[in-house]
């Protein structure tokens, strides 16, 4: 696996795998890696000739700078890992060669900086406006701003993320077909560990207690799927709730019933072609998410 760590280089090696009429798989993270991760390189690996996977803890999608200075960076174990799955190139830029100084102080000025669609427009309707995007004002903006940039560098002909991150897809998705960027966004089913917690990064902060108890999350997703042929909307919010209500660890953000493609809450299943139930809490000082499409 080679490592690079600048654009010119990464740009120089992706010309001679083209020379090679290569195909390019990319997988974006923010490190951290676990085996949610790396199904997207396996994922990637089986449908493309080489796959590159970015390492870069992105400044501009975290709205809260406790939260970016706790994330967790563990490169040298990373690049260990890739190399094990067999992925073919790890691009690990500094925050300098993605971003401009400018660039970072409208971020930290909270300026809503659109400069990355380059003219174009992106516009993504409510799809930014609900859920994780009403918690975190700012992070999708960051987020797209950064695969944007990204995907300009590396120019694949697909890119793979997972469906933990469901509203993520849909404003990646959309940025995409706005930019008229011919890439193929891979949506990759959620990795789960033995109790059913959706893998994340974030997971490493939690305590071995904390870790072990927050298997009830996904434990109530399922059992609020398998009512759902009989019970009203409303009813399924409130079972869910009053299950977490029992959980003292837990503290509920959201939970929501929406249309899977649009992500606008729905009061009733027949209202969508399908439907996502997407949660966010806390356990402690962890911030967690998760959905189960219905
Ligand atoms: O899902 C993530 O890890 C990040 O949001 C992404 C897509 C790599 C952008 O920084």
């Amino acid at each position: 696996m080679i490592i690079i760590n600048s654009i010119q280089q990464l740009k120089d090696q992706l010309l001679l795998f083209r020379k090679q009429k290569k195909s390019i798989g990319f997988v974006p993270t923010m490190g951290a890696l676990h085996q949610g991760h790396l199904s997207l390189i396996e994922n990637a690996l089986k449908e493309c000739d080489l796959v590159i996977c970015s390492i870069f803890v992105n400044p501009t999608q975290f709205n809260d700078l406790n939260d970016l200075d706790k994330y967790p960076r563990t490169i040298e174990k990373d690049a260990q890992m890739l190399k094990k799955a067999g992925c073919d190139v790890l691009f690990a830029p500094e925050v300098n060669e993605i971003y401009t100084e400018q660039e970072l102080e409208l971020k930290r000025q909270k300026v809503e900086d659109t400069s990355w669609t380059e003219g174009k427009q992106v516009d993504f309707g409510s799809l930014d406006k609900v859920m994780e995007g009403a918690q975190r004002p700012g992070h999708f903006n960051g987020v797209a701003q950064v695969v944007s940039k990204l995907f300009r560098i590396v120019e694949p002909q697909k890119a793979y993320f997972g469906q933990k991150d469901f509203q993520q897809l849909a404003i990646i998705r959309t940025m995409v077909k706005q930019l008229e960027m011919p890439i193929e966004i891979v949506a990759c089913p959620i990795i789960r560990e033995e109790n059913g917690l959706a893998m994340s990064s974030r997971n490493e902060r939690l305590t071995k207690e904390e870790r072990k108890r927050a298997g009830f999350i996904f434990e109530t997703l399922a059992k609020m799927k398998k009512l759902k042929n009989n019970t009203s909307i409303a009813e399924l919010k409130t079972f869910v709730e009053a299950q977490l209500k029992t959980e003292s660890l837990i503290k509920l953000e959201y939970f929501e019933i929406a249309d899977a493609e649009t992500l606008q809450s729905i009061s009733d299943l027949e209202q969508a072609k399908s439907a996502v139930a997407c949660i966010a809490l806390k356990i402690g000082e962890v911030r967690l998410i998760d959905n189960i499409l219905l």
